[in-house]
């Protein structure tokens, strides 16, 4: 067994000594230039994604694994649509399958795959702190990218979701963004906070019911609503996030109904925020709950093209982790 709440902190661990980044595991702690550097980065990828011959060779003859400890479509399928179109090898290794589920432990699964000469592993965990445990534990020329672990961080997912606001705001300077719902329990929001105000934001609001609200937000640098018309007025950006029933102790909510009625986002209550408003999701959205089939298939919802972005900024990521590992200039 591992501990994993030893040290989340990454210190040092995901950037090299040349502030290059080496593994990719938390937005915590990252410049606003290296942000920056990825979402460029991520810019000149989307001209290959939309390319008819999809491919680059950056990556040729390297082998990335995904090792997906608990279930996604999504994050997976574009971490290896990205690691393809770096014409990577890559292996999909997912719970049901690995090792893992006849007890052997996290590090032997890692010994393992190194063992196979292995480059890269992009690691979604149910345990908060698993990726930095892999990174910590790795080779030293192997490169860890989080996929997501437990409520502690979602990196790749945060910068596909500034890339998706800079395309549509064009900056970062004057906006007011709202993350709304269960950011008790979401990684997604941790991250996003974290690079919204690396990234120089006006204002980020978090805005949901008390129990789903963080007790602590001092160290956060937001403002708390608990009122949805409050919170999104005069926003420019507002994220929507899913219920993370599946990580809830004990009864939070009332019900889904009355969830819907007081934090569910409709066209009337979009009234209330600026008029170019831009309305995002991670994924998966459950409509009816966090908000309505007319929002997510409406004219502000870009929850799309979130997906489409999550493959040019995983590609940054992955070639910038890899060129660090490589030890290349
Ligand atoms: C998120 C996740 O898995 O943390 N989804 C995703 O990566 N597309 C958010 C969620 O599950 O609600």
């Amino acid at each position: 067994m591992y501990r994993v709440d030893q040290t989340i902190s990454s210190g040092s661990l995901q950037v090299d000594h040349n502030g290059r980044l080496r593994h990719f595991l938390t937005i915590d702690g990252l410049s606003r230039e290296l942000l920056t550097e990825i979402l460029d980065a991520a810019e000149s990828f989307s001209g290959v994604t939309e390319q008819s011959v999809k491919k680059v060779p950056l990556l040729r003859g390297r082998t990335i694994v995904n090792l997906f400890f608990e279930s996604s479509t999504r994050t997976r399928t574009t971490f290896e649509l990205a690691a393809k179109r770096l014409s990577a090898d890559v292996l999909n290794i997912s719970a049901r399958t690995s090792a893992t589920s006849k007890g052997e432990t996290l590090l032997d699964t890692l010994r393992n795959l190194e063992a196979m000469h292995c480059d890269m592993f992009v690691v979604r965990h149910p345990d908060s702190g698993a990726a930095h445990f892999i990174a910590r534990h790795a080779a030293k020329d192997v490169s860890v990218i989080n996929a997501g672990d437990g409520h502690h961080a979602h990196p790749t997912q945060a910068m596909l979701d500034m890339f998706t606001i800079r395309r549509v705001k064009g900056s970062f300077d004057n906006l007011t963004v709202a993350i709304v719902g269960d950011i008790l329990h979401s990684r997604v929001a941790r991250s996003q906070i974290q690079a919204l105000n690396t990234l120089g934001v006006k204002q980020v609001r978090i805005v949901g019911p008390k129990t789903l609200l963080p007790s602590d937000v001092s160290q956060l640098n937001v403002e708390t609503s608990h009122n949805l018309l409050d919170g999104i007025r005069d926003a420019d950006v507002i994220i929507m996030l899913r219920l993370q029933r599946e990580r809830m102790r004990g009864a939070l909510l009332p019900s889904e109904h009355e969830y819907f009625q007081l934090y569910g986002l409709t066209e009337d209550k979009l009234a209330h925020a600026k008029s170019d408003v831009t309305v995002m999701h991670p994924g998966p959205i459950n409509r009816g709950v966090e908000m309505d089939t007319q929002v997510a298939d409406g004219p502000r919802s870009v929850i799309l093209e979130q997906v489409t972005h999550g493959i040019a900024v995983r590609m940054a990521v992955m070639s910038m982790a890899m060129r660090a590992a490589g030890g290349n200039p």
